[in-house]
C-alpha cells in the first residue's frame, strides 16, 4: 500500500541524521584534506620511504566489524595518520627508485579529487558528455605529442594488463573464427591459437591467454640478444614451426621498455615479419612510450607506428597518477565487434556522433580518468613532459656512471631509459663474471638492506638466471642528491653485509 507523502516527509524530516555529511562539517574536513595533502607532500622526504609493517599489523589495529554507529569526519584524520600513514610505502618519495618509479603530481592529486566529487561514469556519451569527450581529447593529445599516426584511435583502460586482454580479444575477432558467438569449447575445428612474446616481455601477455581462454602453455616465449631485446630469427623460427604444424599464430606482443632492463625490441622488423605471416603485432610500450615524446628518441615513434595496437602506460612516466592507461589501435572497429553489446536501456544516437567508450571493453562504469590527465597534460604542457623526462634520463645516466664507478659493484645490463640493473659483487677486485650463489645471496640482502633503512627503495630482478638490483628514475621530486644519497647507501650496506 502507498505511503500518504505527507508521512513520508514527516519520517524522514523526524530525524535529522539521514543524507550526506552536513555542508560545513565536509567544507572544513575538506579545508583540513588540502592541508593534509600539501603537508604530506611538502614533507614526504623526511618519512621513511617504506616502512617496517608485519602482515597483521594494520588489520589488527582496526576494529573487525563495520563501526556500528557514525563518527565525525574529523576521525578519519586521526585514523589516516595512526593507522594508514605509517604503514604505506611512499611511491612519492623522492628515493623510491622501485618498479616503474611513482607518478604522484600536484595536478594529478587535483584531477583525482574532482573526479572524486563529479563521481560520473563515462560508460555513454550521454552518461557524461564531459568525460567521454575529454577521454577522446587527451588520446588526441597523447597521440600527437608521441607522434603515433592518425591512424590510430585510443581507449582509456585503468592498467596495460587489460590493454593488453582488449587488444588480444580484437585480434582474434579479427581472424573470423567467431569466437564471440561461438566460444571457443567444444569447436574441434579450430587450430591452437598462439601468442608470441619476448622472455622479457611482462607477465600480463600470459595473464591475458589464460583470461582468453587461449591456454598459459600457448604464450611462446622468444630468445633475447645481450641487451635483452628480441631475438628476431628465433621469432621467425617459431611462426614458421608453428605454421607447419597447423597452429594459428594470433598476435606478437613486441616491448618498448622492458620491465626488467628497459630494453627494446627490434619493433619495425617484427613489423615486418608480423605483416608478412599477417599476425597482429601489439606493441607493450606501457613504460617507453612515453620516449617517444622526445626528438632525440624519435626511432621509439617509429616503432609505435609499426603496430596494430599499442599501450602506453601515463601512469608509469607521463606523471598521471594509477591509474591510466591508453591503447591505440588501427582497428577500433575490432574492439567494437568484439565488446559492443547494448542493453536497451543505454541506447544512445549513434547517428549523432555519439561515441560510447562502454563499446570497446568489458567494463560498463569507466572512471572519469581523463579528468587527471588533462589536469596534468594542462598543467606541465608538452614541453614540461618532455623536459621532465630528459632530467630522469639524465639522473639515470648520473646513476649508472655512479655505480659503475662504485669498488665493488657493476652494471648487470646496459642502461635504457632511466631503468639501472647492477650488481654488487660478492669481494670488491672479484671476478665480474662470478656466478656463484653468494652473489645472488648477497644482491638480494642488499635490496632488502637498502629498502629496509628507510632511506631508499629499489627491486630486484634476474637477468639471464642471476639476481640483479634495479633502479628506475621517475619521480619528480628526485634530484641529484637523491640519488647521491643512494650510492653512499649502497656502498654502505654493501660493505655491512660483506662484512657479515
Ligand atoms: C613493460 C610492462 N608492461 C605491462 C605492465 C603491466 O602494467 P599494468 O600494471 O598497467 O597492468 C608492466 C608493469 O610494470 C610493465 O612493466
Amino acid at each position: 500500500m502507498k505511503e500518504p507523502d505527507d508521512k513520508l516527509g514527516e519520517e524522514v524530516a523526524s530525524d535529522g541524521t539521514l543524507g550526506d555529511v552536513p555542508t560545513e562539517e565536509f567544507r572544513a574536513a575538506l579545508h583540513r584534506a588540502a592541508d593534509w595533502v600539501a603537508d604530506y607532500r611538502e614533507r614526504i622526504e623526511g618519512l621513511p620511504v617504506s616502512p617496517s609493517t608485519a602482515p597483521g599489523d594494520v588489520a589488527a589495529l582496526l576494529p573487525a566489524s563495520m563501526p556500528e554507529s557514525p563518527s565525525p569526519l574529523s576521525e578519519l584524520f586521526d585514523e589516516l595518520d595512526r593507522v594508514i600513514l605509517p604503514h604505506v610505502v611512499n611511491w612519492g618519495h623522492p628515493s623510491f627508485l622501485g618498479y616503474f618509479g611513482s607518478t604522484t603530481t600536484a595536478p594529478g592529486v587535483l584531477g583525482e579529487i574532482f573526479a572524486a566529487a563529479l563521481n560520473v561514469s563515462a560508460m555513454t556519451w550521454r552518461t557524461s558528455p564531459a568525460a567521454t569527450e575529454l577521454e577522446g581529447v587527451v588520446l588526441e593529445w597523447m597521440r600527437r605529442a608521441l607522434g603515433l599516426p592518425e591512424a590510430f584511435t585510443g581507449v582509456v583502460y585503468d592498467t596495460a594488463s587489460v590493454a593488453l586482454l582488449h587488444a588480444l580479444a580484437a585480434a582474434r575477432e579479427g581472424l573470423g573464427l567467431e569466437v564471440r558467438r561461438r566460444g571457443l569449447a567444444g569447436r574441434a575445428e579450430l587450430p591452437v591459437l598462439r601468442v608470441y612474446a619476448s622472455e622479457q616481455a611482462h607477465s600480463s601477455v600470459e595473464k591475458a591467454a589464460v583470461t582468453l581462454g587461449l591456454g598459459e602453455e600457448n604464450v611462446r616465449r622468444v630468445a633475447t640478444d645481450e641487451r635483452f631485446s628480441m631475438d628476431v630469427d628465433a621469432l621467425r623460427a617459431a611462426l614458421d614451426e608453428d605454421l607447419r604444424a597447423g597452429a594459428l599464430p594470433l598476435a606478437v606482443v613486441a616491448t618498448a621498455g622492458t620491465t626488467s632492463t628497459a630494453a627494446s625490441d627490434p619493433v619495425e622488423e617484427i613489423g615486418d615479419l608480423c605483416r608478412a605471416r599477417g599476425v597482429w603485432l601489439h606493441v607493450d610500450a606501457a613504460y617507453g612510450g612515453a620516449l617517444a615524446l622526445l626528438a632525440e628518441h624519435a626511432q621509439v615513434a617509429r616503432a609505435l607506428g609499426a603496430a596494430d595496437s599499442l599501450v602506453v602506460n601515463p601512469h608509469k612516466w607521463l606523471f598521471v597518477p594509477l591509474d591510466f592507461s591508453a591503447l591505440y589501435t588501427r582497428r577500433p572497429e575490432l574492439l567494437r565487434q568484439t565488446f559492443s553489446l547494448v542493453p536497451e536501456y543505454l541506447r544512445g544516437d549513434a547517428e549523432r556522433g555519439e561515441v560510447n567508450y562502454m563499446d570497446y571493453g568489458v567494463q560498463l562504469g569507466r572512471r572519469f580518468r581523463a579528468l587527471k590527465a588533462w589536469a596534468v597534460f594542462k598543467t606541465f604542457g608538452r614541453a614540461g613532459l618532455e623536459s621532465r623526462i630528459r632530467e630522469h634520463l639524465r639522473l639515470a645516466r648520473h646513476f649508472a656512471r655512479g655505480v659503475a664507478g662504485l669498488e665493488g659493484f657493476e652494471l648487470a645490463a646496459p642502461p635504457e631509459m632511466a631503468v639501472v640493473c647492477f650488481r654488487a659483487l660478492p669481494r670488491p677486485g672479484s671476478d665480474a663474471a662470478e656466478t656463484d650463489a653468494r652473489s645472488d645471496e648477497l644482491n638480494r640482502a642488499l635490496v632488502e638492506a637498502v629498502n629496509d633503512t628507510g632511506r631508499a627503495y629499489l627491486t630486484h630482478t634476474t637477468l639471464r638466471g642471476r639476481v640483479a638490483a634495479r633502479v628506475a628514475v621517475g619521480n619528480v621530486l628526485t634530484e641529484g642528491r637523491h640519488i647521491d644519497g643512494l650510492l653512499a647507501l649502497l656502498r654502505e650496506q654493501a660493505a655491512r653485509l660483506r662484512r657479515s
